[in-house]
């Protein structure tokens, strides 16, 4: 009786915070049918097209940012002395698998203990490299939901902190424990296959997902110097370049590899352009940015010679300094983030594939959409209705479980989701259409398909493994 209150009591502070947030509309993000192997050879380019995906070269180096560029020395410098000097973490420190929220802590844009809230993603994330609000609004409001406490409004940017729970222990101990997108945050946000940290759900190997490896950092550089052997540079094209062959390594290599409706066609995505978009510095000469990999290093805290051999340490990520954000007129918006991810999906559609391999390398397999959303949908191309799109994604987050509820008994997490979600996103929602196709029917928690595929829990394969290390 008592955590039944509790958790409503949640749920009501979860809707009330949350419901005047814009959601997504992501009709370009979502692919076919069933997804099989073939289709990450094979796919429909007509698909694409009553996708509104914009056509466009199928490398393009200039994508998202528009022709007109500007560029102002004094608005876009951004000074990083004073309380925005670098300083390494301490020990009790939070860094985790995100290289931008990692250098921005390490500059105090965000709290340096690696614990925020709110107000520090909001405005930080905005004054450090010029993200736009209405994305961190958004981003923050998913995190918070997902992996932290949506009460308090804080989650860490590594593992598990105990600042994070409102009511600490007792919370924690109800409830469960907010993971923070480290470790068992996976699937949630953070997701496989991504720029430079592991594979989670890899049974051995690389497959901390909060740290970055050499090899795949090196990757990304060496692909750079094979089409600017001038100077190495990164560009959009290369990352989305990357951003596939990354996928189809861990395809070949990860015999638990699983790409989940948001991490792994929005989250890990996204993250690729943030690169560009947000880290490359800019300049009267390149006012869309220039990314040597001497900069992309420091924001990974790599040291050594790009050409040769590189060394990682974990949570030094530095902004290069003198470095120059976003121009205030061009700053990286929500939509922004969802016309890269569109044209990162026309050049590379496989991008967009939810499935996994099943147990085995190679084995890469598509979730059935039907089943997934109890039959409200039964083929993909009907998520290009943004009505529809807008339901589909409520119905996927009522099926997932928020890491701050996980203790507590499916049922009672059912009663969560319900008091909680049910209200919000009829509201969210109202733009676009009722939902009631929808929430007459359960949708399947992607956690369910565990049986075919194993990389689909986010329980880990080999308990001694280290979750989220230290600084
Ligand atoms: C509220 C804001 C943000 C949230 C919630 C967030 C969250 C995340 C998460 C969960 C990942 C892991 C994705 C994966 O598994 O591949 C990630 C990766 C990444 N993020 Fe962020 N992030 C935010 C802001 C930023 C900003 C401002 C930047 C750039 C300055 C950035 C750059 C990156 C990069 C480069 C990666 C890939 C790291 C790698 O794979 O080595 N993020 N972020
Ligand atoms: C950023 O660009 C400016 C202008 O070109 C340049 O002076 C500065 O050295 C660059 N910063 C880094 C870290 O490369
Ligand atoms: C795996 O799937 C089964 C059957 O749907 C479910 O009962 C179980 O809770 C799932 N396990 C996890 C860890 O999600």
């Amino acid at each position: 009786m008592k955590i039944s209150a509790t958790v409503a009591a949640m749920a009501a502070i979860v809707v009330g915070q949350a419901s005047a947030y814009p959601f997504f509309m992501f009709p370009e993000l979502l692919g076919k049918d069933a997804m099989s192997r073939s289709f990450l050879e094979n796919v429909d380019p007509e698909f694409l097209k009553r996708a509104g995906v914009p056509t466009l070269a199928p490398y393009p180096d200039n994508f998202g940012i528009p022709k007109e560029y500007i560029f102002d020395e004094k608005l876009q410098f951004v000074d990083l002395t004073g309380e925005n000097e670098w300083r390494a973490p301490g020990p009790d420190d939070q860094r985790g698998p995100c290289a931008g929220l990692n250098a921005l802590a390490n500059h105090g844009f965000i709290s340096r203990d690696g614990v925020v809230d709110r107000d520090d993603v909001i405005n930080g994330i905005h004054k450090g490299v010029g993200l736009s609000q209405d994305a961190t609004v958004i981003l923050e409001a998913l995190t918070s939901f997902f992996n932290g406490d949506p009460v308090s409004g804080k989650w860490s940017i590594g593992g598990y902190s105990p600042k994070v729970a409102t009511l600490g222990p007792l919370q924690e101990g109800l409830l469960g424990k907010p993971a923070g997108i480290c470790g068992l945050g996976h699937l949630r946000s953070e997701g496989d296959a991504s720029i430079t940290r592991g594979d989670f759900s890899q049974p051995t190997g690389n497959n901390n997902n909060c740290r970055s490896y050499p090899q795949y950092a090196k990757e990304l550089m060496d692909l750079a110097r094979e089409k600017y052997p001038e100077d190495g540079r990164i560009t959009p094209s290369i990352l989305a370049e990357h951003q596939h062959r990354r996928k189809l390594y861990s395809i070949a290599n990860n015999p638990n590899y699983f790409s989940p409706p948001y991490a792994g066609v929005a989250f890990t995505p996204a993250a690729h352009h943030f690169v560009f978009a947000l880290m490359a510095n800019k300049s009267e000469e390149f006012p869309q940015g220039y990314l040597s990999p001497e900069n992309f290093m420091s924001w990974f805290s790599y040291t050594g010679d790009p050409q040769g051999e590189i060394s990682y340490t974990y949570g030094h990520e530095r902004i290069p300094a003198p470095f120059y954000k976003r121009h205030p007129l061009f700053e990286w918006t929500f939509a922004d983030i969802l016309a890269a991810l569109a044209q990162q999906i026309e050049a590379f559609p496989t991008t967009m594939a939810v499935g996994g391999n099943t147990g085995t390398v190679n084995s890469f397999s598509g979730v059935n959409i039907g089943d997934l959303t109890g039959g409200a949908v039964t083929a993909m191309h009907e998520l290009t209705d943004p009505a529809k799109l807008s339901c589909f994604l409520s119905q996927a987050i009522q099926s997932s479980t928020p890491t701050f509820i996980s203790n507590i008994s499916p049922a009672l997490q059912q009663q969560f989701l319900d008091a909680s979600v049910g209200k919000l996103f009829p509201a969210l929602t109202a733009a676009f259409g009722e939902c009631n196709d929808f929430l007459s029917k359960k949708g399947r928690a992607i956690e369910s398909y565990n049986g075919t595929y194993p990389g689909a829990t986010a329980e880990l394969h080999d308990s001694s493994r280290e979750l989220s290390p230290s600084p």
